[in-house]
């Protein structure tokens, strides 16, 4: 321990006494006056207050403050056999606002981090075009390039709570998801510059990692909205998130956004990958799989309060704060539940409402310290909505694990601790 932390715990152990006193109940206001009457926190000089504190450059390149080490992303060990094919989860419990810090964003590998030298790294377009292409990073980087605030949600977001609430904490349930602003070239762009055959339907983005991930897209699509980005909110891609460069799919399945870009072929059919066949189908009821769901349909979840994020101040004013999404579009509205789905509030968007990105909401509450379960329903611009569990089921059977967006129930304890429950 260095010689500043021992200075400062002090400090630390009497805002723990001061919080123990709020536990047992004083409401927050009478909190308030009762600190203007003396507390220590503000009547006292402070250590960071009395001493000069590090220069510019200690620390070249920022990192949070070390209160905030336990703000990381989270995996789930026996979830997956190895770690090179796995997942971990963004905290969503502890993030506000709509944009994910590209340190918490969560990872999906299916063949380890590709650890790529840009300077050697090549994209590739073949197959059904007049002139096949071969660019450098240099190369990319002379197309017109755009700015655009996307989420990214893993078709196996959920997956785990399909057949009933699973895993404590919205981190594990909902945290393959993360929503950064992307910089890169239309892929329209490089399409065009090779000359795209009357023929041709679709295209295939190939991985330069180990697992050299590949998918078939609609030629519509490509052409529609999807970016070859080099670029997450305005540093280069992180070698997790697909360094240098990654396929945008804005809206569809995560499984599509193909990370460490190498190759486009064009073709005039599907290629019926891996990823498409045995992944990232949904076996029904029937025995028969629905293939190509690509798109994410509209889903919420409360972030806080939360298992994670558990109610530390008593009755009295709550924030319930979370996060919904729709690949179809903007959200319009979420409505919230603090009693299991009978009586619903809207809740009031704040901050930008983007087509295909996150949306943040808030419902402000007088907590009266009764035990809740909360629950939140978004729809989008199109008139989709969340459904229930339920109602999920009921279409889609049992058997699945992809495309889970049914309404997540939170139950708040009266002590302010939250359960990962299903009402029915
Ligand atoms: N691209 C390659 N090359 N290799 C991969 O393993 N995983 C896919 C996709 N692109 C993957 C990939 C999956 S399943 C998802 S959900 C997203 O990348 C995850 O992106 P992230 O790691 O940036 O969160
Ligand atoms: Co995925």
């Amino acid at each position: 321990m260095s010689d500043k932390t021992l200075s400062r715990s002090p400090n630390l152990s009497r805002r723990a006494l001061l919080k123990a006193g709020l536990a047992t109940g004083v409401a927050a206001g009478a909190a308030g006056a009762a600190r203007a009457a003396g507390d220590p926190a503000i009547t006292e000089i402070q250590d960071w207050n009395r001493y000069l504190g590090d220069g510019v450059q200690a620390r070249p390149y920022g990192t949070p403050s070390e209160f905030e080490a336990h703000v990381v992303r989270r995996d789930v060990s026996w979830l997956t056999a190895s770690t090179e094919s796995s997942v971990n989860f963004t905290p969503l419990h502890e993030l506000d606002g709509i944009i994910t810090p590209n340190g918490l964003c969560f990872e999906r590998h299916h063949g380890g981090i590709a650890d790529v030298d840009p300077a050697e790294h090549r994209l590739m377009i073949n197959g059904l075009v007049d002139t096949p292409l071969v660019f450098t990073m240099e190369d990319l980087k002379r197309f017109p390039r755009e700015n655009r605030i996307y989420f990214l949600e893993c078709a196996a977001n959920s997956g785990m709570e399909w057949r009933g609430s699973q895993l404590n904490g919205c981190q594990y349930t909902h945290g393959m998801v993360h929503c950064v602003m992307y910089t890169g070239v239309p892929l329209k762009l490089l399409l065009e510059e090779a000359g795209v055959k009357t023929s041709a339907k679709w295209v295939m983005p190939e991985g330069a990692d180990a697992s050299a991930m590949t998918r078939s897209i609609p030629l519509d699509k490509a052409l529609e909205d999807c970016l070859v980005a080099f670029k997450m909110n305005g540093e280069a891609l992180r070698p997790e998130q697909g360094y240098p460069l990654r396929l945008v799919v804005p809206g569809w399945e995560g499984n599509m956004w193909v990370k460490w870009l190498r190759r486009l072929e064009v073709g005039d059919q599907p290629w019926h990958q891996r990823e498409e066949t045995s992944k990232y189908t949904d076996l029904l009821e029937n025995g028969k799989a629905r293939r190509f769901t690509w798109v994410m349909d509209p889903k919420s979840v409360i972030t806080s309060p939360s298992p994670q994020a558990p109610v530390s101040h008593g009755k009295g004013p709550l924030v319930i704060s979370g996060l919904a999404w729709s690949g179809n579009g903007r959200i319009t509205r979420v409505d919230v539940s603090i009693d299991g789905g009978r009586n619903w509030k809207t809740a009031r968007l704040d901050g930008l409402s983007l087509p295909k990105a996150l949306h943040r909401f808030y419902l402000d509450i007088d907590w009266d310290g009764s035990p809740l379960l909360l629950q939140s329903r978004a729809m989008d611009e199109n008139g989709f909505y969340q459904p229930t569990k339920n109602e999920l089921r009921a279409a889609r059977g049992e058997n699945s694990i992809y495309h889970n967006n049914g309404i997540q129930t939170w139950h708040v304890k009266a002590d302010g601790t939250v359960e990962n429950v299903e009402v029915s």
